[in-house]
């Protein structure tokens, strides 16, 4: 049997699980490097949980820094199968207010300077991407905001961008006349570096701001940010425990293909 096991990547605000039983700390050597953090490995009902925060506890690595291709790494060393990404983010629609929390189905890549594959030179790997959110592990996760009466929109388009900084005026109105529906800025690789290493990905955008492109929201700062996040971040424990209690107990089958996602990928000859 392969046992499913829940990946939670916890984002800004987002450091711990509590409620985890058989508690674990387990710190994996990766030869991507070091990882955010040590993981935490649980239980939430019979499900294997497997937790890391993001930016590590307190915060200290900023988007640009954090070692993508090491966390994956690391989760899918300890089994994990099916990964949702709790991520803070800005909108760009009127309808996708702050504390709102939206299960986005696509991304567009805009950072520069991340390590955005475990293939390169000597293995050439391309994987299918045109999906690249799990809709049977979104469907699951609407089922458990729906139980938990929060208040989610189903679909979206996801920018990331490099950052730290956030955007200037005119980026916000491009990207907004792109029709994008949100930005954030670690999204991008993590999704990729999932699909690569054959892991269900989905995530979680916790609307915390309006960007700048709002006339009545004309910049975003970090402390209206973290005001949202302190909400949002107790919402988001919910739905993940939810989510947990009803999760099977084997992987199912991605219909996006994550679970084989590196079956017809690899282009490089196998005696080269
Ligand atoms: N994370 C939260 N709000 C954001 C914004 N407006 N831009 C980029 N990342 C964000």
């Amino acid at each position: 049997m392969n046992e499913a096991v829940l990946g939670i990547i916890g984002g800004s605000g987002i450091y711990d699980l509590p409620g985890l039983t058989d508690l674990r700390e387990e710190r994996i050597e990766s030869p991507w490097g070091e990882p955010s953090d040590a993981l935490r490995i649980g239980r939430i009902g019979k499900t294997k949980i497997v937790f890391l925060p993001r930016h590590g506890r307190g915060h200290a690595i900023p988007p640009s820094e954090i070692n993508y291709r090491a966390n994956i790494d690391v989760l899918k060393r300890a089994g994990v199968t099916d990964l949702v990404s709790l991520s803070a983010c800005g909108s760009y629609k009127s309808e996708l207010y702050p504390g709102l929390f939206v299960l986005v189905d696509q991304f567009v890549d805009r950072t520069s300077r991340r390590d955005s594959s475990f293939f390169g030179k000597g293995c050439v790997a391309h994987v299918s991407f045109a999906h690249p959110v799990g809709p049977a592990l979104q469907a699951r996760i609407a089922e458990a905001a729906t139980a938990e009466d929060l208040a989610f929109v189903r679909g979206g388009t996801l920018v990331t961008m490099e950052g730290p900084q956030f955007s200037t005026y005119a980026e916000s109105l491009t990207y907004k006349g792109l029709g994008y529906d949100l930005i954030g800025m670690t999204a991008m690789p993590e999704a990729k570096l999932a699909r690569e290493a054959e892991i269900t990905y989905a995530t979680v955008a916790m609307v915390t701001d309006f960007d700048c492109w709002h006339p009545e929201h004309s910049i975003v700062d970090v402390a209206s940010v973290i005001a949202v996040l302190h909400g949002n971040a107790e919402k988001a424990r919910r739905l993940v425990a939810r989510l947990a209690l009803d999760f099977p107990a084997e992987r199912e089958p991605c219909p996006a293909g994550s679970h084989n996602a590196l079956e017809h990928a690899i282009i490089t000859a196998p005696d080269y």
